[in-house]
């Protein structure tokens, strides 16, 4: 049996979103603070798939940390850490390579949404990226690993992985890690496109709310989100055909840490002009602590440099052996 421990990342290639808070942030905070422990990583490497400018991603990495101490993860009990810097991930992510097979990673529905038409000049780490992804996980024997909606492919994947590897080498040694896709918003859409979800790597800004956008812009971005005409329903499958203002009220469920019912129990028979002022408020009251601390924390970039240091020195205590020992396993 696996001691419970929790690991997951965000990609430093661009600023937070609302989606990542509510899917994310606000969830790792949940773990940490039922006493699991808790690994949490800026995934530089997985970032650097597609092109980054070198100055915006090491800006990008700080102001990542930035966003999980804000959001709540307290690096005295959770290790938060740059993951480049701990080289095990990369050298795992080597093994696994060759334990998943090509086949395995052309069905990765993220690869074909991101690589587009023209698939021949995406970057060979693009295609290869679940399998890192998979090595952050296994390098620490996470049995838990809070996600969106949209990770739970890439899960399965570092499932087979384990599997693979366990089968082959005649042993037990990696654990079947589980995702944990829960609450109202484990999927947000963007404010513009009913069917795509809000990505802080979407080129349109008023499709997304980003952490450090102030009042006035989230307040305009929400008022300008689509929607339909209708009322809002006073139960939840009154929304079933409308995805526009189910994100909407997901959204407010999520940050008001309700179930849909009670936010429709609330809400229903109001129209969006009405809703939209309340989502607004609601999403100011939540963010703006948070983005009003992340800038703080920004002023103090030594400080969080000291903190991801700290951090990568705790995970590859962790790692090493675990990489060690796979080694063994191998013959290598
Ligand atoms: P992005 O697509 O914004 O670049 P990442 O790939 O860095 O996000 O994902 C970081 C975490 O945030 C993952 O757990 C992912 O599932 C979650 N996440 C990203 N976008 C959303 C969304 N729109 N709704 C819910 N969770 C999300
Ligand atoms: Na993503």
């Amino acid at each position: 049996a696996f001691t419970p421990r929790v690991f997951s990342g965000i990609q430093p290639s661009g600023g937070l979103t609302l989606g990542n808070y509510l899917g994310a942030l606000k969830r790792f905070v949940d773990s940490q603070d039922r006493g699991i422990q808790s690994i949490y990583c800026m995934v530089d490497l997985h970032a650097i798939t597609v092109w980054q400018d070198p100055e915006k991603l090491s800006r990008a990495t700080r102001e990542l940390c930035a966003g999980f101490i804000a959001s709540g993860i307290d690096p005295a009990r959770s290790i938060l850490f740059n993951q480049s810097q701990v080289p095990e991930h990369a050298q795992m992510a080597w093994v696994f390579n060759c334990v998943a097979r090509m086949g395995w990673m052309k069905r990765m529905t993220q690869f074909k949404d991101k690589a587009g038409k023209n698939a021949e000049n995406a970057s060979l780490g693009l295609f290869a990226y679940p399998a890192l992804m998979a090595a952050d996980i296994l390098c620490y024997h996470a049995t838990h690993v809070p996600v969106g909606e949209d990770q739970k492919q890439h899960l399965e994947l570092t499932r087979d992985i384990a599997t693979k590897f366990n089968h082959d080498y005649g042993v037990e040694f990696f654990p079947l890690t589980e995702p944990v896709i829960e609450g109202a918003a484990t999927r947000v859409m963007s404010l513009r496109d009913g069917s795509k979800k809000m990505s802080k790597s979407d080129p349109s800004d008023m499709s997304r709310i980003n952490m450090t956008d102030d009042a006035d812009t989230i307040a305009s971005k929400i008022r300008k989100a689509r929607t339909d005409p209708d009322a809002l329903p006073s139960e939840a499958k009154g929304l079933e055909d409308r995805p526009e203002a189910r994100n909407l009220v997901n959204i407010y469920a999520a940050l008001a840490d309700m179930t849909v019912a009670q936010v429709l129990a609330d809400v229903g028979g109001k129209q969006f002009s009405e809703f939209k002022p309340m989502l607004a408020d609601l999403a100011v009251e939540k963010l703006s602590p948070i983005s009003g601390e992340m800038a703080r924390l920004m002023e103090q970039p030594d400080e969080i440099d000291a903190i991801l240091r700290r951090g990568s020195d705790q995970a590859r205590a962790i790692a090493t052996p675990i990489l060690e020992q796979t080694y063994d396993i191998m013959g290598i």
